[in-house]
C-alpha cells in the first residue's frame, strides 16, 4: 500500500515556501564569510548548498562567498578545488551554472587564530563588496575547529566587523555543534559570544533541524487530525530513535572525533532534538520562540540520569575491525588521528523518559553509532498491543514469544499478542513515513501477518528534497532562527548528558572494542528497555 500526494507534483520552491506562502528568498546583497574554508564541511556541504540556492534563484541581489583559511592559495585555485568537490557530489549538471557561481567565490588567506590578520580581512571584504551592492550584510560561518570559535568571534568584534547595535547592515554568526563540551563550557561559551553579539545575531546550528523529514515531524503531528491523539502514554509503548552510520572516520575526522565521542557528537544534539520534536506539545504558532519554547520544556522534563543509573540506562561501544557493506573495515583504534588505546565511544544507546503528563513512563530509546551495518536514521513510535491476545493463543502459557524470548505467561509481549503497530519516520535514506499493522494472512487459518502502509517523498512529490544546509543557510541569511537552537535548549540538553559524561570520566575504563564494525553495536544495547519488553526494530 502506498500513499501518494493528492494535489499533484509540488515544486521545490512551493515546498520551501509553504503552500500559498510568500516566496522564501534572500532579497538583499550579502557576503558569506566561511572560517575553515579548506575543511570538509565547506567543500562537502556549505559551498554546494550555497551553489544550489544560487542556481535555484534564492539569491535575488548580488552576493559573495569568501573562504578564510590558513593554506596558501588564490581565488582561482580555491574555485577550481570547490568546483571539483561540487562536481563529485553530482550537484552540477551544466558547467556554466558553476562558472557563474564561482565568479562570486573568493579566498582570503589568514591565520584566523592571530589577532593581526583581521584588519586585512576587513579591507578585503570591503573591496569584494564594493562592486556588489556594498551593503555590508555579512554572515560569518564558523566551520573551524570549535576550539577556535571564541577567539575568532572576539577578534571579528575587535576589528569592528560585527555591527551589534544595528540591524542594517546586518551581521550574524553561525556556530556549529557541538556547542561546548559539557554544560559548564557551553554556558561559558555562550557568555563569551554574547559579549560581542546579540542573541538574534547568533545562529547555533544543528543540521538535523534543516532536514526536510525532521521538519515533517511537526507537519505530520500537528497538520493531521488522526495521529496526534495517539501520541501519549495511553497509546504509545515506547519510541525508538536510531541514527546509524556505515562510515567510520572519514577525511581528517579522527583526531577531532577522538576528543568528542558519539554522546557529544550526535546524541546531545541530533538525537535529543529529534526526541524533543516527537514529544513536544503543539506550539502556539510556528514562530521561532513558540516552537523553541515547547522543545525546551521537553528537554527540561527529561528524567535525569543519576550516576548510579548510568550503567542501567546508557550503553557505550567502540568498533573493532569487521566488515561493512562487504568490505573489510579497520577498527576505530587503527583509524588516522585516533589514539591506539582510545576510550572514546563510537556508539551510544540510552533510555530517556520525559516526565510530563503526556509521556510519563514511556521509554524513549536512543541509539547512534559509527560503522554500523548501514546508514539509516529513523524515529519509530511503537504503540501498545491490544489488551487481549486473541490471535496469539499458541504462545499463551509460556514458551517462545513472538519476540523470541523465553519469557513465560506473564510476559507482556506474549500476552498482549501480535506485532506492535509502529509509525516510522524514515529520515534517511528513502525519506518517508510508514505505518505497520497486522492483517489476516490469506488462507483457511485465522493467522495474522505484519503489513506496511508507506509514504515516500520520492514517489509522492516532484523535485529534489533540499539538503539540510540549503534550508539552514537560507534561513540564516534571512534572519529566521526557528530551525536554530536557542541557548536554553542547548543548556537543557547538556544538563541531561552531563552526569553520563561525569560517570564515564570517573568510572573504570571501558572494555573496548566491544562491537565489530558492521554489526548493530554492543549486545547490551538490546536490553535497555528492560527484559524483553522492547527490542530495537530492524531499521
Ligand atoms: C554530524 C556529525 O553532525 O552529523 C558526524 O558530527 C555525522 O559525525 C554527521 O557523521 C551525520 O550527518 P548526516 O546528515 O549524514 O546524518
Amino acid at each position: 500500500m502506498t500513499a501518494t500526494a493528492t494535489q499533484g507534483p509540488v515544486s521545490v520552491e512551493q515546498a520551501s515556501a509553504g503552500a500559498g506562502g510568500p516566496p522564501v528568498r534572500v532579497t538583499e546583497p550579502f557576503t558569506a564569510v566561511v572560517f575553515g574554508a579548506t575543511g570538509d564541511l565547506t567543500a562537502r556541504k556549505l559551498v554546494p548548498a550555497l551553489f544550489r540556492l544560487s542556481r535555484g534563484g534564492y539569491f535575488v541581489a548580488p552576493f559573495a562567498v569568501v573562504g578564510v583559511g590558513r593554506r596558501d592559495k588564490d581565488d582561482a585555485r580555491f574555485r577550481a578545488e570547490l568546483g571539483d568537490a561540487v562536481r563529485t557530489l553530482a550537484a552540477v549538471e551544466g558547467g556554466a551554472d558553476w562558472d557563474r557561481f564561482a565568479g562570486s567565490v573568493f579566498y582570503h588567506r589568514a591565520d584566523f587564530t592571530a589577532a593581526d590578520g583581521y584588519a586585512a580581512l576587513a579591507r578585503r571584504l570591503g573591496e569584494i563588496e564594493s562592486g556588489r551592492g556594498k551593503l555590508g550584510n555579512r554572515l560569518y560561518y564558523m566551520a573551524t575547529d570549535p576550539d577556535h570559535v571564541p577567539a575568532v568571534v572576539e577578534r571579528l568584534a575587535g576589528a569592528g566587523l560585527f555591527a551589534p547595535g544595528t540591524s542594517t547592515p546586518w551581521t550574524r554568526a553561525v556556530v556549529e555543534k557541538p556547542f561546548g563540551r559539557d554544560l559548564a563550557s557551553a554556558l561559558a561559551l555562550d557568555r563569551h559570544l554574547l559579549r560581542f553579539l546579540r542573541e538574534d545575531q547568533l545562529f547555533r546550528i544543528d543540521h538535523y533541524l534543516g532536514k526536510e523529514t525532521v521538519q515533517n515531524l511537526l507537519a505530520f503531528r500537528f497538520g493531521n487530525g488522526i495521529f496526534e491523539p495517539l501520541f501519549n502514554r495511553r497509546y504509545v509503548d515506547h519510541v525508538q530513535i536510531t541514527m546509524a552510520e556505515g562510515d567510520g572516520m572519514t577525511g581528517r575526522r579522527g583526531a577531532w572525533y577522538d576528543r568528542a565521542g558519539a554522546l557529544r557528537d550526535v546524541a546531545q544534539n541530533h538525537l535529543l532534538q529529534l526526541l524533543a520534536l516527537v514529544a513536544m506539545e503543539p506550539p502556539a504558532s510556528l514562530g521561532a520562540d513558540d516552537i523553541r519554547a515547547e522543545k525546551v520544556k521537553v528537554l527540561r522534563n527529561l528524567v535525569p540520569v543519576r550516576e548510579a543509573d548510568v550503567t542501567r540506562r546508557v550503553v557505550r561501544g567502540q568498533y573493532g575491525p569487521g566488515v561493512v557493506g562487504g568490505e573489510p573495515a579497520r577498527g576505530y583504534r587503527d583509524e588516522d588521528g585516533v589514539a591506539a588505546d582510545s576510550a572514546t565511544e563510537t556508539f551510544v544507546a540510552l533510555r530517556a523518559e520525559v516526565d510530563n503528563w503526556r509521556w510519563a513512563g514511556v521509554p524513549f530509546l536512543l541509539r547512534a553509532g559509527k560503522r554500523l551495518p548501514r546508514r539509516v536514521t529513523e524515529v519509530a513510535v511503537e504503540f501498545k498491543r491490544p489488551p487481549t491476545g486473541l490471535f496469539t493463543a499458541p504462545v499463551r502459557g509460556g514458551g517462545l514469544c513472538d519476540r523470541g524470548c523465553d519469557c513465560g505467561p506473564t510476559c507482556e509481549c506474549c500476552n498482549a499478542g501480535g506485532q506492535p503497530n509502529a509509525l516510522a519516520f524514515r529520515l534517511q535514506p528513502d525519506e518517508g513515513i510508514s505505518l505497520s499493522f497486522a492483517a489476516k494472512r490469506p488462507g483457511m487459518r485465522l493467522a495474522l501477518g505484519p503489513v506496511r502502509m508507506a509514504f515516500g517523498y520520492a514517489g509522492s512529490f516532484d523535485g529534489p528534497v533540499p539538503e539540510a544546509y540549503e534550508r539552514l543557510l537560507l534561513d540564516a541569511l534571512r534572519g529566521d532562527p526557528t530551525l536554530f537552537l536557542r541557548s536554553d535548549e542547548v543548556a537543557a540538553a547538556w544538563a541531561f548528558v552531563d552526569p553520563v559524561l561525569t560517570a564515564w570520566r570517573d568510572g573504570p575504563p571501558p572494555l573496548f572494542p566491544n562491537y565489530a564494525a558492521g554489526t548493530w553495536g554492543p549486545a547490551e544495547a538490546g536490553h535497555l528497555a528492560g527484559g524483553c519488553r522492547a527490542v530495537w526494530r530492524e531499521a
